[in-house]
């Protein structure tokens, strides 16, 4: 949610800056703005929509040379997506720019104040009040890095801030509450980013900041801070990924990348877990196993694809280790005072890790003592940071804003936590549990044969551009795979798309079909008796209402062939597993259905990848 970058070093700060908007543009893309710091002054260029209008702005302008800039590609909070809200923002005299992530929640009483003391703000938006606050500090004696700690101090909520000057032509000063911001570290040159994807070309050293934390960059030296100017450290790791991996390597889309990702992405996720003696280890697992016995309860919170991951984790989590375990939106958790206490585990699921909606469930979930851990793809992250114990997925950078290797790799991550748990608490057998993460390493392998026999499922969308409702039901862990289909077909085709329990379907919702309608349907592997038979039965009810049924199952379910108008037939797979295999041809249906409807697969209207607002 609003992607942030600050250079300052010897490269044309303007190119550097740009560069690394481009990378972060999956973080919002409502207009985009730099801010530049040149011999004259401020050079600023700002523009509502993509990045691509202010590549045109630019274009027709002449830039003056400078190397120490920042720039701002928005997801709006505050104020329409127009140019006049656009990042960065002045202060009242123009003598700093600021940019920001997060939202000031008491902009209006400061906006008040700074009017009566006659301020005259331009925008609709928060940003504005720290931009003229900022610029106050600066304007009383206080230098760029005193001023933004002084800001800081006097500010609520959410925000990542990063300013320039004229009067400090060297530096770039930021600062971090509750919103992404990382460091990167250079040769004779320094960067801040709300995401190290912005400085991945230019280095893979970086530094993970604090909460509350101050950091000012220059070419050589990165000093930070409290809000109080107390000298803090950040936390340095390096970043493991390869440049190529956040680039679209010849593929339209990043998502068309990231579903061929998957098998690698799951691969990966599982690498180096099981011991040669068939332990499972987990190395990153930081609670004793005295804490894992005494559990009584798991809850799971997440947002959006991951909380669908969390809802198939959930089968695998009770009949592994009979623990209770609830899921639940990150969003509704705290506020229904959920009963938990020293032994409970809530396992908090981000790929971005910096959710905003889980990161404060997670806050209240270790108030009341519960230990937490964080299943993320993003090392460095607040969610991890914040957490007893992380579990990281080893997906690689997912780029697109529709998730899709981080879905499945959270369930492995599930899954590994499940058995690990199970080991623990010997619910399970090591024999048993060799088994199962046998079974996890041959998904890379069945999901290679899913994306090989795709092309039938994409003619379908081709074919079905113009529907206006599209159903899907699953059963069991088929369920939260019917809603994912769902998801991921609003959100790119932007069409009407519901996921159900086959089972509710008679309970009011098959009402919603008629003559032609889609219906996509999971079936539970062929060996599932009579889970295998219901969901017969609710295929033919929909198919006498008129339904298009397009049927996933195992191949050689011959039971299914005599009710699918179309079939999709996936490798046999162990039920627990059927979501790893089941899920891609969702994804691919709703990439291709958003690309016959000539949307950007990249960036769905109204939609950001890191959602870092409440
Ligand atoms: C949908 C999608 C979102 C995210 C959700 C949580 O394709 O990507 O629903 O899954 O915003 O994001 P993270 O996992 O970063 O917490």
């Amino acid at each position: 949610m609003c992607g942030i970058v600050g250079y300052v070093g010897g490269q044309a700060s303007l190119e550097v800056v740009i560069d690394g908007l481009r990378r972060l543009e999956y973080r919002g893309y409502d207009s985009a703005g730099v801010a530049l710091v040149t011999n004259d002054g401020l050079f600023t260029e700002k523009r509502a929509g993509k990045l691509s209008n202010l590549d045109v702005a630019l274009a027709d302008v002449e830039t003056p040379p400078s190397t120490t800039g920042i720039g701002h590609t928005r997801w709006a909070t505050h104020g329409a997506p127009t140019d006049r809200n656009a990042h960065p923002h002045l202060g009242r005299q123009g003598r700093v720019a600021l940019v920001h992530n997060g939202i000031i929640e008491n902009f209006a009483a400061l906006r008040s104040k700074l009017e009566a003391a006659g301020h005259e703000l331009e925008s609709d938006t928060d940003t504005e009040v720290a931009a003229h606050l900022l610029e106050a500090e600066v304007a009383a004696g206080a230098d760029l890095t005193e001023a933004m700690q002084g800001v800081c101090r006097q500010l609520e909520g959410a925000f990542t801030l990063v300013a320039v000057s004229p009067d400090a032509p060297d530096r770039v000063v930021a600062a971090r509450r509750n919103s992404p911001l990382v460091v990167g570290l250079g040769e004779g040159e320094n960067f801040v980013a709300s995401d190290v994807a912005a400085f991945i070309e230019h280095t893979r050293e970086a530094l993970e900041l604090g909460q509350d934390q101050v950091v000012t960059i220059t070419r050589d030296e990165v000093e930070v801070t409290d809000f109080r100017g107390n000298p803090a450290e950040g936390k340095p790791f390096h970043i493991d990924w390869d440049i190529a991996a956040a680039e679209k390597g010849g593929y339209d889309y990043f998502m068309l990348k990231e579903i061929d990702e998957q098998p690698r992405a799951i691969a990966d996720t599982l690498l180096g877990r099981l011991s040669e003696t068939g332990q499972l280890q987990l190395d990153e697992m930081r609670l004793s196993d005295d804490d894992l016995r005494a559990i009584d309860k798991i809850i799971i919170i997440a947002c959006g694809t991951a909380f669908h991951a969390g809802l198939v984790a959930k089968y695998a989590i009770e009949h592994w280790t009979r623990i209770p375990c609830e899921v639940e939106l990150s969003s509704e958790f705290r506020y229904r005072d959920p009963i938990i206490d020293r032994d409970t585990m809530v396992i908090a699921i981000s790929q971005s890790g910096e959710t905003m909606d889980t990161l404060m469930a997670l806050r209240h979930a270790r108030g009341q003592r519960a230990k937490v851990l964080a299943i993320s793809n993003s090392n460095g992250s607040t969610i991890p940071r914040e957490s007893d114990a992380v579990l990281y997925t080893r997906a690689g950078p997912e780029i697109a804003v529709a998730s899709t290797k981080a879905f499945l790799t959270q369930i492995v991550a599930c899954y590994l936590i499940a058995l690990y748990l199970a080991q623990v608490r010997g619910t399970k057998y090591g024999d048993e549990i060799a088994e199962i993460v046998g079974q996890l390493e041959e998904i890379p392998a069945a999901v290679t044969e899913v994306l090989a026999s795709l092309e039938p499922v994409r003619e379908l969308a081709r074919e079905m551009g113009a529907a206006r409702l599209v159903l899907f039901l699953g059963r069991h862990v088929g369920y939260p795979v019917a809603l994912e289909g769902a998801l991921k077909l609003k959100e790119l085709a932007y069409i009407h798309a519901e996921g159900f329990a086959a089972g509710e379907l008679k309970h009011g919702p098959i009402a919603l079909v008629e003559q032609g309608t889609p219906v996509f349907v999971v079936v539970p592997p062929k060996g599932r008796g009579p889970l295998h038979d219901k969901m017969i039965s609710s295929i033919q009810e929909v198919r006498a209402r008129g339904a298009r049924t397009i049927v996933l199952a195992d191949q050689g379910d011959d039971r299914v062939l005599p009710y699918a108008d179309q079939l999709v037939a996936l490798p046999t797979v162990p039920t627990l597993m059927q979501p790893l295999v089941a899920t891609v041809p969702l994804q691919v249906f709703a990439c291709e259905m958003a690309m016959v409807k000539g949307h950007d697969v990249d960036q769905p209207r109204n939609l950001a990848k890191s959602v870092t607002v409440e």
